[in-house]
Parts: C-alpha cells; structure tokens; sequence
C-alpha cells in the first residue's frame, strides 16, 4: 500500500500521527489476511509499536505486509512501514508491526484458514518463530 502525507494526516509537527500509521498498518494487514485466508478477517491482537523515524507531510508512506505464520483460524501478520521522499527515492524505516487476524465465516463464527506452504526453509523457520510468538501473546490475554 502507498500513501501520500497530507496536512489532515499530520500533527503539530508536520508529522504523521501515530494512530494513523496505525491504521493503514491495520488496513494492509486486514488485506492480506484477507487474500491468504479467502474469508472476512477481523483483528484480534496488535504486538507492541516501535515508532522509528517520521514521516512529514509531503513524503510517502510504503507499506508491505505478508502473512508469517498460520494456526487453525488465525494468522499471524508482519507490515513494514517505510517513509520514502519520492524525489530523492530516500527511503528509512518507520514501523514494523505484528497482527494477528482471525478469518471469520458467513455466521460471524471463526473458520479453519490455509496452512502456509511449508516449501522452504525462510517458511518454516517464520512460521516457528510466529508459533513461539503465539504461545507469549495467548499467555498475555
Ligand atoms: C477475534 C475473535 C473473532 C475470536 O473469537 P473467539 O470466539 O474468542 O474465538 P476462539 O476462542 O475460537 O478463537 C479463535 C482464534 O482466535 C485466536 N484469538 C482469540 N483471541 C486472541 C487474541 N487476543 N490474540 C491472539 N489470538 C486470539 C485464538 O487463538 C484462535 O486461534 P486459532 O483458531 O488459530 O487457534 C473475537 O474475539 C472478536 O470478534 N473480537 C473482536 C474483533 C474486532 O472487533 N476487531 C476489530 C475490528 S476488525
């Protein structure tokens, strides 16, 4: 996802407000659980924020999610947020996020999602590290 910085995005500071970031981080996230699992995806949990460097109003925002790891109705998704001045193409980490989403079936109840395709190392290793993640996060709520 690609978005410009207006002035209505901005703090103060001619900053983007944090909750913004939030939210097209929640956006390109929902999309992607959405792709994966072929279903309605709602959120069901955000790891902790670490905001880097801003964005300024005039500069870009680039977001890129994929989905890490799978479990039986939920999914594990990473974004990464980049600022990017689209003259110079500087680009600079803004965010990484984790979410995990929860495909929802036509009565609203949680339904079975894909596995992911345990084709490569990269893969299998994601979806292991997502797995240890997991167990933190159902220790939390
Ligand atoms: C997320 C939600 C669908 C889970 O429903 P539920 O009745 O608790 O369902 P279950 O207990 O069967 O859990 C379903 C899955 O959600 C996961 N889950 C539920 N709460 C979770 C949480 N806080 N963190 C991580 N995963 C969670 C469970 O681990 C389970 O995953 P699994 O099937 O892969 O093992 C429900 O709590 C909900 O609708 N929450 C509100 C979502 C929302 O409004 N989001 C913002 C707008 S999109």
């Amino acid at each position: 996802m690609t978005e410009y910085v207006l002035p209505q995005h901005a703090n103060a500071l001619g900053n983007v407000f944090g909750g913004q970031i939030m939210a097209w981080v929640d956006l390109c996230a929902a999309i992607c659980a959405q792709r994966h699992s072929g279903r309605l995806a709602v959120t069901a949990f955000v790891d902790d924020l670490k905001f880097e460097s801003p964005v300024k109003v005039g500069e870009v925002v680039r977001l890129r999610a994929h989905v890490s790891a799978t479990f039986r109705t939920s999914m594990e998704i990473e974004v990464r947020v980049e600022g990017e001045d689209s003259q110079t193409q500087r680009s600079w980490a803004c965010v990484d996020a984790r979410l995990v989403f929860v495909a929802i079936d036509g009565s609203g109840k949680p339904t079975p999602v894909p596995p992911l395709a345990m084709d490569d190392e990269g893969v299998r290793s994601s979806q292991a590290r997502g797995e240890a993640r997991r167990r933190a996060r159902l220790d939390k709520v």
